[in-house]
């Protein structure tokens, strides 16, 4: 059954010039209940009808046929507003609820289609940096925002593992006289190519030595492959162990060096097609035309680019899904990049070109307590900050926060498992809920704060909601008269449970996880206005004397409690039963 914003879109619909969908999107809730319960800013018409606010509202009340439920339209200066049925529509979104479960807020737009995600994506032989985080996370959310909505979706871990850089790699494991490359570490792996890169450093056999072997790795010699392939191993087990604890998995890992096979095929064809030019030795694909500067495909020396790998994945990823959109998680810096892998592919006759899209993110920084300014990276030398120990910190000053606030916590939590949960998901949520084309900045008590706009808030108010429903001591009535849920608080939830789909609709269709982590700040604060609300007088208390009251509020609270948590598994975080 459709929902009183749907209804009330259909049926304005019908006299404008906009979709049901977006007319459903435009509807507020007015700043006070006697102005109504639904308002329609009739502003943002104005451009499509050419016609003053006020007038518009008021020539819709006279046209619209009111649908069931709807009592009353009201035109007020720029709005037209609406009153309806408010024990009616409190059923229908509670029933609606607890009837779909996690399911709620689900959608069939996505049926028969895919989307791929390429998210993640680090380069081997370094360790994962908080520089990381974002792709990791915002892909995720993606994933699981997609398949709520009914895509299919492939999540594409497209792992660098292919450059020059190896080059130096594989010379300094040769040099230094390492036996047996698989047992290096990581962080040995980084120190070698430190090491080899400043020796290196004005020593031209050396660096003649470092391309010479990337040569001989893509020609497929033995010993350089050896090499190559035992830093891959170790770093990929080490990228799934971090991954793993953000709750971020991939459904393919597709490295770089597997396109460095189809490159060549793609290379003969481009040149066959007249698209790749020859400039002073390098391969280019000219775009002047769009006016971008040349996608770089080959250096004078025959080494391949980044690029020249990237147009063969996606034409493969097309032949594989035949996706309705591939989206690649990738930083703001690389934006040019995709500007020409899109204005190549289009070039190459792919009509498809223009499904791909760039979804580009800002940097992390942190605040330097004594300074009080925000940069990248937090370590006075600036170096860069490792994944695992900022989520190891995070952890622990969850551990920390949990038990200070002891009297809180209940018997039966886990306190290492809990604090897990909350210190991963404040970070978690501290980047999805930034606009993803911004910087993030972490200050560490702000993000912990179990107070402020942090993951632990939400968490806290799941908890708390958790918390009542045990208290309760009762099953859920199966019929409760919704009628009794005629607090003004209680239809703010109520209004605010409803836009539920609405949140994920959006945040699909801007690709932006942040849609769904504000949403869920203010369905907290409104509960929290109601649980105070609660405290102050005893008749407004969930649990209040009145047992038919109570099942009334009971069932809210549990259609709360659905909605919190599946919008905490949106963004990959844990919804804790105890806190
Ligand atoms: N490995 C690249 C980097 O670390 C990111 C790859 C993003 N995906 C892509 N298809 N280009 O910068």
């Amino acid at each position: 059954m459709a929902s009183m914003e749907e209804l009330l879109g259909r049926a304005l619909a019908e006299h404008l010039p906009l979709s049901a969908e977006d007319l459903a999107g435009l509807l507020q809730t007015p700043p006070s209940p006697e102005l109504g319960d639904y308002g329609l800013p009739c502003y943002a018409l104005s451009k499509y009808l050419h016609k003053a606010p006020d007038r518009i509202a008021e020539e819709l009340r006279a046209e619209v046929e009111l649908p069931e439920g709807v009592c009353e339209a009201r035109a007020e200066g720029a709005y037209l507003n609406f009153f309806v049925d408010r024990p009616a529509v409190t059923e229908h979104v509670i029933r609606t609820i607890l009837a779909g479960g996690a399911d709620y807020g689900s959608d069939q737009q996505g049926a028969g289609k895919t989307i791929v995600i390429d998210y993640g994506s680090p380069n081997i032989a370094k360790h994962l940096g908080i520089h990381h985080l974002p792709s990791a996370v915002i892909g995720q959310s993606l994933y699981r925002i997609y398949e709520k909505l009914g895509y299919r979706c492939v999540g594409i871990n497209f792992l660098g593992d292919w450059g020059t850089s190896f080059g130096r790699l594989i010379a300094g494991v040769e040099r230094y006289g390492i036996e047996h490359p698989e047992r290096l570490s990581v962080a040995d792996m980084q120190e070698l190519y430190v090491r080899y890169s400043t020796e290196a450093d004005g020593e031209p056999e050396l660096q003649q030595a470092a391309r010479d072997a990337f040569r001989r790795l893509e020609e497929g010699e033995q010993q350089a492959v050896r090499i190559w392939s035992a830093c891959r191993e170790v770093s990929l087990e080490e990228f799934d162990r971090v991954y793993g604890r953000l709750g971020v998995s991939f459904d393919e890992v597709r490295p770089e060096s597997f396109y460095n096979e189809r490159l060549r095929e793609t290379v003969e064809r481009l040149r066959r097609d007249g698209i790749v030019q020859e400039s002073q030795g390098a391969l280019i694909i000219p775009l002047y035309e769009d006016g971008l500067p040349p996608c770089m495909l080959q250096k004078s020396d025959g080494a391949s680019l980044y690029a020249a790998r990237d147009l063969p994945a996606a034409e493969h990823r097309w032949e594989q899904y035949h996706f309705e959109k591939a989206l690649y998680v990738v930083g703001n810096e690389q934006s040019l990049h995709f500007r020409q892998l899109a204005a190549a592919l289009k070039q190459m006759g792919h009509e498809w070109a223009d499904r791909i899209k760039h979804v580009n993110f800002g940097l992390i920084k942190f605040r330097d307590p004594e300074t009080g300014r925000a940069r990248v990276g937090s370590t006075r030398r600036g170096e860069m900050l490792l994944l695992d120990e900022v989520l190891d910190e995070a952890v622990a000053r969850a551990r920390r926060k949990i038990e200070d606030n002891a009297e809180r916590l209940e018997a039966e939590a886990d306190l290492g498992e809990l604090a897990a949960q909350v210190g991963v998901g404040a970070v978690v949520f501290r980047q999805l809920s930034t606009r993803r084309t911004r910087d993030v900045v972490f200050e560490w008590d702000r993000m912990l704060d179990f107070e402020g706009d942090t993951g632990p808030y939400v968490q806290y108010a799941h908890a708390r909601l958790c918390s009542i429903l045990r208290k309760a001591g009762q099953p859920m009535a199966a019929d409760v008269d919704h009628s009794l849920l005629a607090l003004p608080e209680e239809w703010v939830l109520v209004r605010h449970l409803e836009r539920f789909p609405r949140a994920v609709l959006g945040a699909a269709q801007e690709c932006e996880p942040s849609a769904i982590a504000s949403y869920l700040l203010e369905l907290c604060a409104d509960f929290s206005t109601y649980y105070s609300a609660g405290m102050r007088e005893p008749d407004r208390r969930v649990l209040c004397e009145d047992a038919a009251t109570r099942a009334a509020r009971l069932a809210l609270v549990e259609a709360a409690r659905h909605v919190i948590r599946s919008g905490l598994a949106l963004l990959g975080m844990a919804a804790p039963d105890r806190m």
